[in-house]
């Protein structure tokens, strides 16, 4: 396995690629590698003569300092975990290689990044389309790999492959999760014992909400059993709950056909904030 830092090193094994018509997986990540990157890892090797995968914790996508500072940074265990996944090029540049400069682009996703992590997190989608539009241009992938876990990460990407006609094709992974349901995630590792045996909680109101609704009850009543659920467990403290279309994001008074619909939710716990969805 390759690993490069620098973006000329990168391009220059990639040439080699190109020359002998090899096809190019990209799974971009921050690091911090669990199951559910390496499922995405392993998708792309399978399906492409090349796997990269990029390990670059990006500044421009966080608005919480802490959260910046506080991201698991664990590079070695990462580069090893690759290897066995059977990646075959890491790309993990330093902040200063990635932006030389600081980006004056700025991205407006219209509708779809207005509400949820985008209303919770101005200024987040600016920077996740700065850092994966320019792995796009430094890797030119075939494809790229993305995780539904971060399903309005997965629409803003799809939005800005479609508006800058990137020649590529985005596939989606299913969310991989722990034993217990808990999505996994880079920042449960900061979980405290007591806070990792709370947050199963999310997924099993996830889990009932969609129960509800498929058994007839209306989508503003299983969003208030939501509501009422998460109130009666003090630790987590919702930020949103919001019954979507998967492609719009919009919320729905009542659910599509099967698939199309999607529960999403964010809630603080201790001193992570954790996202997970459900798609029925
Ligand atoms: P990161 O959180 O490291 O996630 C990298 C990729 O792994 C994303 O596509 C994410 O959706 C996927 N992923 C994370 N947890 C998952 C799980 N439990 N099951 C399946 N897939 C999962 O998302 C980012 O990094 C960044 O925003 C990035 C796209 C790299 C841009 O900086």
């Amino acid at each position: 396995m390759e690993v490069f830092t620098s973006v000329s090193g990168l391009r220059k094994f990639l040439s080699q690629q190109f020359l002998q018509q090899k096809s190019i997986g990209l799974v971009p990540t921050m690091g911090a590698l669990h199951q559910g990157h390496l499922a995405l890892v392993e998708a792309a090797a399978a399906q492409n003569d090349i796997a990269v995968t990029s390990i670059f914790v990006n500044p421009t996508q966080f608005n919480n300092v802490e959260d910046l500072a506080k991201y698991p940074r664990t590079l070695e265990a990462d580069l090893e975990l690759l290897r066995v996944a059977g990646c075959h090029a890491v790309f993990a540049p330093s902040t200063e290689e990635m932006y030389p400069a600081q980006p004056a682009l700025k991205f407006d996703f219209g509708p779809i990044e207005t509400i949820m992590e985008g209303a919770s997190r101005p200024g987040h989608f600016n920077g996740v389309g700065i850092v994966v539009s320019k792995l796009f241009h430094m890797v030119k992938p075939h494809r790229a790999y993305f995780g539904q876990k971060d399903l309005q990460q997965v629409a803003v990407v799809k939005r800005m492959v479609a508006d800058l006609s990137f020649d590529l094709e985005i596939v989606v992974f299913p969310t991989v999760r722990e034993a217990d349901g808990l999505a996994m995630s880079s920042r449960n590792r900061r979980l405290s014992p007591a806070e990792r045996l709370i947050a199963p909680h999310i997924y099993q109101i996830l889990t009932a909400t969609r129960d509800r609704i498929q058994q007839g009850e209306t989508v503003g009543n299983a969003k208030y059993a939501a509501l009422q659920a998460f109130s009666d467990i003090p630790e987590l403290i919702l930020d949103y709950i919001e019954i979507v279309d998967t492609a719009t994001l919009q919320n729905i008074p009542e659910p599509g056909e099967a698939g199309t619909s999607a529960i999403c939710v964010a809630v603080q716990l201790g001193p992570v904030r954790l996202i997970d969805n459900l798609i029925f």
